[in-house]
């Protein structure tokens, strides 16, 4: 099984980044970083099988797909992984820097997020929103294990995105882990421990 974290943030500009202080000068690509290694790592190995989209609205669509990074040269710590992230958002000019960089086998597209949701409904991949209330995350998945591919959207702080019109419209179906709300990171590693346990 082949899983996407589909993950949207409104909020991250580096124009006044230190990493003296990432959580406030970055508009909290820390959070973002958080989900990253939540999505992509798991007890000191790459998950081969997981991809995050993070979609930057002004720096594009980053890909982090294990199947293209190297585990042993990859930032394992949410501070080293948003500097490095800072960096390649600065180098998109000169591509020489990319060379130091962990990261240069990220993908960088410029997709806006409804885009690609259409892109993925058009081509009847199975996508679910994650949300507080909704059906059941077990209920839903028991059903759907047979599928080869699933795409997750996470909602950031401020929900904007998922709650928009335009994102409504698509009719994507919603899923629950409980009424509880979770750190989006949290969420990552929740619906990854789950499916496992599912599957075994
Ligand atoms: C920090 S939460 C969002 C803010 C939250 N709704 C609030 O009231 O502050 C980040 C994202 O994690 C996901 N999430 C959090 N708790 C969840 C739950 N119990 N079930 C499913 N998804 C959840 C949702 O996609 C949510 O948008």
């Amino acid at each position: 099984l082949n899983i996407t974290f589909l993950l949207k943030t409104e909020t991250v500009n580096i124009d006044k980044y230190t990493i003296k202080d990432i959580p406030s000068s970055s508009g909290r690509l820390d959070v973002i970083s958080r989900c990253i290694l939540s999505s992509l790592i798991d007890n000191d190995k790459f998950n081969m099988n997981v991809q995050i989209w993070i979609f930057f609205n002004t720096y594009g669509t980053f890909i982090f797909n294990t199947k293209n990074l190297i585990y042993s040269e990859f930032p394992k710590n949410e501070l080293l992984l948003s500097d490095y992230i800072v960096k390649l958002i600065k180098v998109k000019e000169n591509k020489n820097q990319l060379d130091e960089n962990p990261l240069k086998f990220v993908e960088v597209k410029k997709l806006s997020m409804i885009d690609y949701l259409i892109e993925l409904k058009i081509n009847k991949k199975l996508i679910f929103v994650l949300r507080e209330e909704g059906k059941d995350f077990f209920e839903v998945m028991k059903n759907n294990l047979i599928q080869n591919e699933i795409y997750f959207i996470l909602g950031n702080q401020s929900e904007d995105f998922i709650n928009s019109r335009e994102f409504l419209k698509l009719n994507i179906p919603t899923i629950s882990l409980g009424f509880k709300s979770y750190l989006a990171s949290s969420v990552i590693r929740l619906i990854k421990f789950n499916l496992k346990t599912l599957l075994d």
